[in-house]
């Protein structure tokens, strides 16, 4: 039950904090604008991370970056263990992922966000150690229905039957990866259709979970940061995810066992990948997409979409700007 006023404990990441953050996303999706469709994606993350941790400076809390984002390819990033924010508020857990999609936003193909994720100090799960995470989302109507660890057939069967659609009428959506040809082919063979996303997991995850999303199912293996990041926001659509992980090779693997991680197939539930609902998420569009549009410029104005998730109060805000072009050049 939400109460009207909300939470109002100065401890906990509130209202105030996830429209705060709203300024940093879209401060990095507004940097990185000179480099959309210009074919390099490291440049554009360094200015999106840049503009990111120049606006989380000035924002009431205490954080403490347990996930950033970069270990994968040595891109440009804020540091896991670094502090941001003024050191006043709620002391907080926060993933940044200030380009979901560099490659797409390179590219100047659809779905890159600039992604913030926040929750209470110590419930995200750091799992900085190991980069793939295999998941499983859907909406609302997937909670106590769908397992990962069931075939996808079963999984798709189930979930058609809890919506009460025809199988044929499920779409899944999937990273397009070799490592995914079968999965793809076991989706299609259950009867389903699927929706190939060439990069961006989070967007993917969250249009899974969302009402009247023309996706039903996001599913396969992805970024473990990422995994962590869609479950801020799966909190506040009331949705299942559940994830886990998968090391690359055994150095990997023991980085993991190391740092407290179940790395043999067990899997992590959405408690256990952030504890609790005093979630926030805050993405802006890079490029277009079904969730949000991508900034873009237009003469003396740059204009800029959000969403705004908190888990506390099950809302997605949307949040559309207008900048004037004059103040960021
Ligand atoms: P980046 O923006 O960091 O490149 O991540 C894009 C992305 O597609 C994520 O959304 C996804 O979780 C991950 O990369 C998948 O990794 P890979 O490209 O190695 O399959």
């Amino acid at each position: 039950m939400v109460s009207i006023t909300g939470d109002m404990s100065p401890l906990h990441p509130d209202r105030n904090l996830a429209l705060e953050l709203v300024r940093a996303t879209e401060a990095a999706s507004i940097r990185s604008v000179p480099f959309i469709g210009r074919g390099q994606k490291e440049v554009a993350d360094g200015a999106a991370v840049d503009a990111m941790r120049a606006f989380l400076t000035t924002v009431n809390f205490d954080g403490v970056i347990v996930i950033g984002e970069g270990e994968k390819d040595n891109a440009p990033m804020l540091f896991n263990g670094e502090h941001v924010g003024t050191g006043r508020g709620p002391k907080c857990d926060i993933a940044v992922d200030p380009i979901d999609g560099t490659s797409l936003t390179a590219a100047g193909r659809n779905n890159a966000l600039s992604v913030i994720a926040v929750s209470d100090h110590g419930a995200m799960l750091d799992a900085s150690t190991v980069f793939y995470m295999d998941k499983l989302v859907t909406g609302p109507a997937g909670v106590g229905v769908v397992d990962i660890r069931l075939p996808i057939g079963e999984n798709i069967r189930l979930l058609a039957k809890a919506l009460g659609k025809p199988v044929d009428e499920i779409v899944v959506s999937v990273l397009h990866r070799p490592r995914h040809e079968q999965l793809i082919q076991e989706i299609r063979d259950a009867g389903a259709g699927t929706r190939l996303m060439s990069d961006g997991d989070v967007a993917g995850g969250i249009n899974a979970a969302r009402h009247n999303a023309r996706t039903d199912m996001c599913v396969g293996i992805g970024g473990s940061p990422e995994g962590i990041v869609t479950a801020c926001a799966i909190k506040a659509l009331g949705g299942h995810i559940q994830g886990r992980f998968v090391p690359g090779n055994d150095d990997e693997r023991q980085r993991g066992l190391d740092a407290g991680l179940k790395v043999d197939g067990e899997v992590y539930e959405a408690d256990g990948l952030v504890k609790g609902s005093n979630t926030i998420f805050v993405a802006t569009g890079v490029t277009d997409g079904q969730l949000v549009a991508g900034v873009r410029r237009e003469g003396d104005f740059i204009y800029t979409e959000s969403v705004v998730l908190r888990g506390s109060s099950g809302t997605l805000r949307r949040i559309t700007s207008e900048h004037l072009a004059s103040k960021w050049l």
